[in-house]
């Protein structure tokens, strides 16, 4: 045979005295043969240098080996941590992972979607922009887990416990003097920033100090827009507050430089809490106390449960709740 020809499965399977059924099965990991088949199966595929078609196989197989991800934001460190994380569990395991960026955009989502289903990916995790998924029927037939967000009607969750991580923000600077908190959120609210509010009213309410709608304040979650709130709020005076509990490190951040340059002290005036604990509020003076989510582990867990859900074993957890983690640092 040329050295140079493109081996097939069948040569593979004549040279290893086994059927293209076996050789197709080793390769997938599906199990139906002994460690001796598999040995020898893998030492041939070594020795003859094979490469298996993942198309082939996928068509053969309808298996594509292939996870999507679809998150709001790949520049957004947090949901970039989400999928080196996934990418990495994955990988072990033999799957490909598809990154598709939706902008929190529902037409994006649906185009990523449509183009998955096309390529016949084996699952997706998705972490949506939409309060309640509408184009559900659509994926209702491929295994979904849903992450960080929690859509109405998404069936398979894996969270950070966003309620604590608010309380915990909010405790940190009550503990610490602070009796008017500014709340600046996120104002397309998903799930997320909604339980960090029941999180920052818990803490409020736990120790006796109201709640004011005029200490709640949203923008759209990045620096440039939390700067332009931020500026408006510290120049009008006309609202009071010795804390700020910012619903992702980059408002936190745009809070932090705004109040530094009116020549407001941090923490001796206002004291400031971010969420996600990106590598930016350790680069800060003062570094920026925050809440940790466990993106390792949410990542895990979900590669963990898809995989469970393509080989359709029984999954007990239908949502999982991961710890999140006060870093107390300068700002508070
Ligand atoms: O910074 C992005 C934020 O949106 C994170 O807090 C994450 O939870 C996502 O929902």
């Amino acid at each position: 045979m040329d050295g140079n020809a493109k081996l097939s499965i069948v040569d593979v399977a004549k040279r290893a005295g086994v059927s293209t059924a076996t050789v197709s099965r080793v390769i997938n990991h599906n199990g139906g043969y002994s460690r001796e088949t598999e040995e020898k199966v893998r030492r041939t595929i070594e020795e003859c240098g094979f490469t298996p078609n993942a198309n082939a196989i996928g068509l053969r197989t309808n298996k594509s080996r292939c996870i999507g991800v679809i998150v709001p934001d790949v520049t957004n460190e947090f949901f970039a941590k989400i999928i080196q994380e996934l990418d990495f569990y994955l990988l072990k395991h033999g799957y490909s992972l598809l990154i598709c960026n939706s902008n929190e955009d529902y037409e994006l989502e649906n185009m990523h979607i449509k183009g998955l289903i096309e390529k016949h990916i084996d699952g997706i995790v998705y972490i949506s922009g939409q309060n309640e998924i509408k184009n559900i029927n659509e994926i209702k037939h491929i295994p979904v887990v849903y992450i960080d967000r929690a859509p109405l009607n998404a069936r398979m969750l894996i969270l950070s416990d966003n309620q604590e991580g608010g309380y915990l923000a909010t405790k940190e600077m009550i503990d610490k003097g602070c009796r008017r908190i500014l709340l600046l959120r996120d104002v397309r609210c998903a799930s997320t920033i909604r339980y960090r509010k029941e999180g920052y009213i818990r803490a409020l309410k736990e120790n006796g100090i109201p709640y004011r709608e005029e200490l709640e304040v949203s923008c759209f979650p990045d620096y440039a827009e939390a700067r332009k709130v931020m500026d408006r709020l510290v120049r009008s005076g006309g609202c009071y507050f010795d804390g700020i509990f910012a619903t992702n490190d980059m408002m936190a951040l745009a809070c932090i430089n705004v109040l530094m340059e009116a020549g407001i002290k941090i923490p001796e005036q206002v004291k400031v809490v971010g969420y996600d604990n990106v590598s930016v509020t350790r680069f800060t003076s003062p570094q920026i106390t925050t809440i940790t989510q466990d993106t390792r582990q949410m990542a895990i867990a979900a590669g963990r449960t898809i995989l469970r859900m393509i080989q359709k074993k029984e999954i007990s957890e239908k949502r999982t709740i991961i710890p999140v983690k006060l870093e107390v640092r300068g700002t508070t």
